[in-house]
């Protein structure tokens, strides 16, 4: 079965050709960062308008780069949400106009869901298993019991992850997205140079918070502005900073695998996915965390955390492999938790 995927959700214009025996047969990703890079962070509207420009263009490439045409598509998979509803919109219509013309049935992927699923795409991981999802919009503890199944075990109460590297990032004037540079420069920096703090760690439950970590640093930059252009200083207040967010993860995650719901399912795999497990800290961290705890590890290749057309094909072929296709007209939504699919 072939799958056709595609992308829109924020600043990636993605498409994908999958097969359910899980290979990929083509993937362009057509990145806009160079549009917002100027803004610091995505400008939705800028968002939308690039998206309508690349979309046309993209999925012809894809399908070429296949050595397909769309009459060899059994399925065509499109995010129907959540993101910014302008790009959504885009991919979401061209993949309804393409599925009318073709008669081809359309699956409504949910962002998230692509991103939980796709280990499954890359790790052939199996249910249920422990998922930490984190990127630029969310950051969540999940049970992932099946396709369309997840239980929110905890959850940022302020920021997400993503956020919070890439406003530290703005905040040490190093560019967007923030990310992979404070990745990069953590690699250059001393963890233990700057003591920020670890919110809720001593608490029960597996809930995160980020917003004061971010607060604590934006002190330590204010209170030495002189030190703000030494590179070692910059390279130190990164590293301080992701030590934090990997210990607040790890943390919860301790947690979460004591939490009674977790242990009833009794899950065989800890996963990461989304933007932020491209983080070379967390990645280490959690392997670490399940070798001890006797569980198998995934985190899928690098350019798979990220958004991408793949995990939305495979989610695609997952739901439909369930019969979970679009009857009648859906609507693209801003908004969708994981919790209700
Ligand atoms: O999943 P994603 O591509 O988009 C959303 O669905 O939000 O995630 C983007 C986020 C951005 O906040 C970016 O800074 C973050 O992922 N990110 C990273 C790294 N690479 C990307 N965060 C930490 N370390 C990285 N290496
Ligand atoms: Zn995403």
């Amino acid at each position: 079965m072939l799958c056709l995927g595609i992308e829109s959700s924020c600043d990636e214009t993605s498409a994908a050709v999958v097969d359910s025996d899980r290979n990929i047969l083509s993937h362009i990703i057509y990145s806009q960062i160079p549009d917002h890079q100027k803004y610091g962070g995505v400008v939705p509207e800028l968002a939308a308008r690039a998206h309508i420009l690349a979309i046309d263009e993209v999925v012809r490439k894809t399908l070429a780069d296949a050595g397909k045409t769309i009459n060899d598509i059994d399925v065509i998979a499109a995010t129907a949400g959540p993101g910014l509803i302008g790009g959504v919109l885009v991919g979401w219509e061209f993949a309804v106009g393409l599925s009318q013309a073709t008669n081809k049935p359309l699956v409504a992927v949910n962002h998230l869901e692509g991103h939980a699923l796709v280990p499954r795409l890359t790790n052939n991981v199996e249910f249920p298993y422990l998922l930490v999802l984190a990127s630029g919009g969310h950051t969540q503890i999940l049970l992932a019991r099946g396709v369309a199944d997840y239980e929110i075990i905890g959850q940022t109460l302020d920021d997400s992850a993503g956020e919070a590297f890439d406003k530290v990032a703005k905040m040490l004037g190093l560019g967007y997205p923030g990310g992979p540079i404070v990745d990069a420069r953590a690699g250059l920096g001393n963890p233990t140079a700057f003591k920020f703090p670890r919110p809720l760690c001593d608490k029960p439950g597996c809930d995160f918070s980020f917003s004061g970590i971010k607060t604590s640093v934006r002190t330590q930059v204010t209170n030495n502005k002189e030190r703000i252009a030494n590179e070692s200083f910059i390279n130190d207040i990164c590293a301080s900073f992701q030590a934090a967010v990997v210990d607040c993860i790890i943390n919860r995650l301790q947690n979460a695998l004591r939490n009674d719901r977790v242990k009833a399912a009794n899950p065989g795999a800890l996963v990461v996915a989304g933007g932020v497990a491209k983080n070379s800290a967390i990645r280490e961290a959690m392997e670490k965390m399940a070798l001890e705890a006797g569980l198998a590890y995934a985190a899928p290749p690098l350019n798979l955390c990220t958004d991408n057309g793949a995990m939305i094909a495979w989610a695609g072929i997952e739901n439909y492999r369930l019969g979970r296709m679009v009857k009648e007209p859906v609507a693209p939504r801003p908004r969708w938790p994981l919790t209700e699919l």
